[in-house]
């Protein structure tokens, strides 16, 4: 079987939660394809390499790093995320595992507008700047985090502007995404509703 789950939006708005949870649900294969481009940002700017080259040049060992998570990396992915020849040399990669046989999530900013247009399923999650600043912050350690949450919130309104303005694949909501906005929704209620949309698309025969 066939069936593509795209779940786009913003940083830090409960995409890779929500994926996790469905992909475990349905026994769906899971990509986090901003960890793509995280381990291309870091790789590019820790070597001095040519950022298309170190995305035509991504190992399975790249993708293992442990500092791929930090702000820093979030930051360094959205700043090559920009160049056309970065996104050209992981399009077939993501384009194979979402059409892998068993079902496939991917989670991003172009998966429902560029990657798979035609993913049977397409949510958009987002919340407010402020909640998903909050919520960085809270994973960085609230008081104990190495930033106070302001300085989280500047980062994410950057990278917001930065990913949704670019001219290549900016991050919106294919027309046909379901928008999913979590600024005021528990995890449960949020996956719940991504589990509905999903088994809405895969019928009653499964
Ligand atoms: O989802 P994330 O925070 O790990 O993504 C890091 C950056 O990578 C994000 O700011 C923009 C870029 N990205 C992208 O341009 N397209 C994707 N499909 C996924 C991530």
């Amino acid at each position: 079987m066939n069936f593509t789950v795209a779940i786009d939006g913003p940083a830090a708005a409960g995409k890779g939660t929500i994926s996790r949870a469905v992909a475990q649900r349905f026994g769906f294969a899971h990509l986090d394809t901003g960890a793509l481009y995280r381990a291309v940002g870091v790789k590019a700017e820790g070597q001095g390499l040519d950022p298309a080259a170190a995305a035509r040049s991504l190992t399975a060992e790249d993708l293992e790093r442990e500092d791929l998570r930090t702000l820093e990396a979030g930051q360094a992915a959205s700043r090559v995320a920009v160049i056309p020849e970065v996104r050209a040399a992981l399009l077939d990669f993501q384009r194979e595992f979402a059409r892998r046989a068993g079902g496939a999530v991917l989670d991003g900013r172009d998966i429902g507008t560029v990657i798979c247009p035609g993913a049977e399923v397409k949510l958009f999650v987002t919340a407010s700047p402020e909640v998903r600043a909050r919520r960085r912050w809270l994973e960085l350690g609230g008081e104990a985090a190495p930033k106070p949450y302001e300085a989280v919130l500047a980062e994410v309104l950057e990278r917001d502007d930065r990913d949704m303005n670019r001219a290549d694949a900016p991050l919106k909501p294919a027309a046909d995404a379901l928008i999913l906005d979590t600024s005021e929704m528990s995890v449960e209620a949020a996956v719940a509703a991504a589990v509905a949309a999903i088994e809405a698309a895969l019928g009653p025969d499964r």
